[in-house]
């Protein structure tokens, strides 16, 4: 019996086409709708938080300077590349990236996971003269970083321009952003205040040269902090546990 309607279906094109459709719209539906009811995709992961003022400065610098043309920032989840870079990447960790810096083009390797691989004298000399690190490197020496002091009095209205698209700076991290733009960079700077409000910055004379704050302050200190923010020890145990 069931053979012989399926064969009704099968030698008419028309009920067949509108049969299709309907199936493919239930399975549609089903995918979509879910999504109409949820305020985001992205679950949240504990450590991500938005980037200090300091690293922000430093994340304006990497766009500037075109980084991103030979640097990607997303380990994909591929043995080779777990095994190169670390744990793949996931969304919450690019969840304030306004625009998020993933790419495909590798003239250089990854960066996503670079933060502490390296000490800050490396970077800078790396940043300096790439070769004077690296001596088949092919990458361009970016010297004037260190020449060239940055000014942070714009720097509040920034993160008030992120807040906007969603990114969650309090008034309270507004406010103090000129101070802590400087103070994370500097030796007497209120670090303790700067950790309270942004858990696990890295904090330090980046550049080498304390008395004055550079591009090269604030490139680093975002190079230092990519990727460091999730604990995938806690990370992985808690999706094991689910
Ligand atoms: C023309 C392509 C190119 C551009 C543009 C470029 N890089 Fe590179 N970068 C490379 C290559 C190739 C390497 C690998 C050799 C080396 O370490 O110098 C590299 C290596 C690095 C590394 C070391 C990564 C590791 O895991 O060892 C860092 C950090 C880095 N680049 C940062 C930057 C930053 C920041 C900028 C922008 C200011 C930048 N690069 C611009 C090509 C580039």
């Amino acid at each position: 019996m069931s053979l012989i309607k399926h064969k009704l279906i099968e030698t008419n094109v028309s009920l067949m086409t509108v049969l299709v459709l309907v199936t493919v719209s239930i399975g549609g539906i089903v995918e979509l709708v879910p999504l109409f009811t949820i305020e985001s995709t992205i679950e949240e992961v504990d450590g991500v938080r938005p980037y200090t003022p300091l690293e922000l400065a430093g994340r304006n610098i990497y766009i500037r300077e075109g980084c991103y043309n030979c640097h990607s920032q997303m380990v994909r989840p591929f043995r080779d590349e777990v095994e190169r870079y670390g744990h793949y990447s996931i969304a919450a960790e690019s969840m304030y990236d306004h625009p998020f810096q993933w790419g495909s083009k590798r003239t250089g390797p990854d960066l996503a996971r670079v933060g502490g691989k390296y000490s800050n004298d490396w970077q800078v000399l790396h940043l300096m003269d790439p070769r004077a690190v690296v001596p088949e490197s092919i990458m361009p020496a970016y010297p004037w970083l260190a020449d060239r002091t940055i000014d942070p009095s714009d720097i509040a209205d920034h993160l008030t321009s992120l807040t906007y698209v969603g990114v969650p700076y309090t008034q309270e991290m507004i406010a103090e952003a000129q101070a802590d733009m400087k103070g994370q960079a500097d030796p007497d700077g209120d670090w303790d205040a700067i950790q309270a409000r942004y858990p696990g910055a890295v904090v330090g004379d980046f550049d080498g040269d304390p008395a004055r704050l550079t591009e090269m302050d604030a490139l680093v200190a975002y190079l230092q902090m990519l990727g460091t923010l999730v604990d995938f020890s806690q990370y992985d145990a808690d999706a094991l546990r689910q």
